[in-house]
């Protein structure tokens, strides 16, 4: 959703703020701006739009100034026009701004009332005005004021003539970092819009506001209080964040997923073997989270009830934290997100702890609010993860579950050593069986050639494979915007079979021998009323998928545990290809962020 970035030393700020907005573009936007300051002067350029527009803007009526701020927003308070875009003025004072002010229409009306005069529709005016009322020449006494009237949720980047040499910048719920380097201060919602400049971050906690001037930032509490600061250094380097020759990132990202899984695996397991993930032995594990995360959490419910013998539930976030909840007294709760910025999944969490059960974090981003509000957190080693669309993050995600479920099954006793052992010997062999699906599109890049005007696709699958079939078909519909439902593969011949017609793909993704004559009859039922089936399932099914679907696509045999995570790579493929033929904005979807901080 919206990001902020800032700069302060001897570099002209105009061009970092763009490029650190364009490294932001992926988290979704629909309008742009950067303010900079020139000695005492402030220069204001926004417009709706992409940053190429914001680009041509400053093209023709260039800013000059080593101080500056810029935003792009993703429009919620009124549409994404010129007036709506950030930064917002107010006297002396430019403000950007990530969140929402709840309370923005009573301070309106208050400060509406008091002679201030409103141009934009958007809550972040408010804020403007606010501080800029509150503003007796001392900043952070306006800023700490200003906190005691702001309902909601925030990070706040302003600049003010008055003060020509300093960036003030104030979170409550919404990511802030800066970034230190020699001589000069970055800041930015997200680590990867700074990653060009600097690695030392330094990562502001909720109701801190940083003072950054060119030679240092501080720190302060909301009572004024200053705190210690060490900056930390982040792994990741540019080039991560970089497409590196693909594309697309969406691509680079699914093919970046064996080296993920390699290195997720190598940090939870080692030669002294597996480590403990969860705290305690909980006796009830349940998952909360949104979208592609909450379907590895229905993989994760399968992988706790199937290895470790607990029982298991996944969550919607949004839901569960308006459900009457049971806590149970052997219970953990655990919130997946690879943002840990998503609100929807902040809040359920936060519900969870009021209701007094342990929580866990999952989560690909370290310092994240969700691992900070979390009693325990787990990382996954994806590496930072550009397109709206979550490939490696997920698969990483489902990863990580596996091995938390592998060794509470250890600590509880269901679990005997020789299949833990088994499953991680599996599990180090199988980058390579990823490997070998990846280097062979073709087929899907044709399938996609020959499908791109179909009008409606179906998945099905049972258990694990039911969750995928949920994943298989957001991924699908988030970056083609082709209409396409998941089912349980028993699930649809109770209503939705009516919509299959004559040529409608239906896809069924089989990894458990169990399951896969169930699954292949329902398969049957569709291509009985026109279908056009496609079993996704390992070698070892091929034959037996032949007889009853028109298409059979392989993956390498593995173990059935781990053929979920093998099984979506076709499936993330046929939704890049699919997205691509349909000449789509690959990486950023229309109407969707990367990290949604609304609920
Ligand atoms: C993923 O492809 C989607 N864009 C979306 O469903 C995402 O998984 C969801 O918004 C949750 O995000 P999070 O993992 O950052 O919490």
């Amino acid at each position: 959703m919206c990001g902020i970035v800032g700069y302060i030393g001897a570099r002209q700020a105009q061009d970092i703020l763009l490029n650190g907005l364009e490294r932001l573009e992926y988290r979704g936007y629909d309008s742009a701006g950067i303010a900079v300051m020139d000695g005492a002067k402030l220069g204001v350029r926004k417009c709706a739009g992409r940053i190429a527009e914001l680009r041509r803007l400053t093209e023709n009526s260039p800013l000059s100034g080593c101080i500056g701020i810029g935003h792009t927003r993703w429009a919620t308070h009124g549409e994404p026009t010129d007036v709506n875009a950030h930064p917002h003025t107010a006297g002396r004072i430019a403000v950007v701004h990530n969140g929402i002010i709840e309370n923005h229409a009573a301070l309106r009306r208050h400060l509406t009332e008091m002679g201030c005069r409103f141009v934009s529709q958007t809550d972040t005016e408010a804020a403007a005005h606010l501080l800029n009322a509150l503003y007796r020449g001392d900043m952070l006494l306006a800023i700490r004021q200003a906190m005691g009237q702001l309902e909601g949720s925030y990070a706040l980047a302003v600049l003010c003539e008055n003060e020509p040499d300093v960036i003030y910048c104030v979170r409550l719920g919404s990511p802030l970092v800066v970034g230190v380097g020699e001589g000069e201060m970055f800041l930015a919602s997200d680590i990867p819009a700074i990653l060009p400049y600097t690695r030392d971050v330094i990562i502001l906690e909720d109701r801190e506001i940083a003072v950054l001037r060119r030679s240092g930032v501080r720190v302060y509490d909301a009572q004024g209080k200053p705190r210690e600061v060490k900056p930390y250094s982040v792994d990741w380097d540019a080039a991560a964040a970089e497409k590196g020759g693909y594309a697309h990132f969406m691509l680079k990202e699914i093919n970046e997923q064996p080296r993920a899984v390699q290195g997720t695996l190598s940090a939870y397991c080692g030669s002294e073997g597996l480590h403990s993930l969860l705290d305690g032995v909980p006796e009830r594990v349940d998952f909360i989270a949104c979208g592609t995360a909450y379907h590895a959490g229905m993989a994760g419910r399968h992988y706790f009830r199937e290895l470790a013998g607990v029982e298991s539930e996944a969550h919607i976030a949004s839901e569960y934290r308006y459900s009457r909840l049971f806590p149970h007294p052997g219970e953990t709760v655990v919130a997946i997100s690879q943002s840990g910025e998503t609100a929807d999944t902040l809040a359920a969490l936060r519900s969870a702890a009021e209701a007094g059960v342990r929580t866990a974090a999952l989560t690909n981003t370290v310092g994240s609010t969700l691992s900070r509000l979390a009693r325990a957190a787990m990382l996954t080693y994806a590496g930072p993860e550009i397109a709206v669309a979550s490939t490696k993050a997920y698969i990483t995600q489902v990863e990580t579950l596996l091995l938390a479920a592998i060794d509470l099954g250890l600590r509880n006793g269901n679990l005997a050593a020789e299949r833990a052992e088994g499953l991680l010997s599996a599990l180090r062999a199988l980058p390579e069986k990823m490997e070998t699906v990846l280097q062979n599109p073709q087929f899907i890049q044709q399938y996609c050639g020959r499908h791109m005007n179909t009008r409606l696709m179906f998945f099905i699958g049972r258990g694990i494979d039911y969750a995928m079939a949920m994943e298989a078909s957001l991924k699908l519909k988030e970056v083609s915007y082709l209409a396409c439902e998941a089912y349980a593969a028993g699930e649809l011949k109770h209503g939705s079979i009516a919509l299959i017609d004559e040529g409608i793909p239906v896809f069924a993704i089989c990894t458990k021998e169990s399951l896969l004559d169930k699954t292949l009859s329902n398969l049957r039922e569709t291509k009985a009323r026109g279908a056009e089936t496609v079993c996704v399932c390992p070698e070892r099914f091929a034959v037996r998928a032949g007889q009853d679907a028109d298409i059979v696509w392989t993956v390498p045999d593995a173990d059935e545990m781990l053929l979920p995570l093998l099984i979506m790579l076709p499936m993330q493929l046929l939704a890049y290809y699919m997205a691509a033929a349909k000449g789509r904005d690959v990486d950023k979807p229309r109407n969707l962020a990367k990290s949604v901080t609304v609920e």
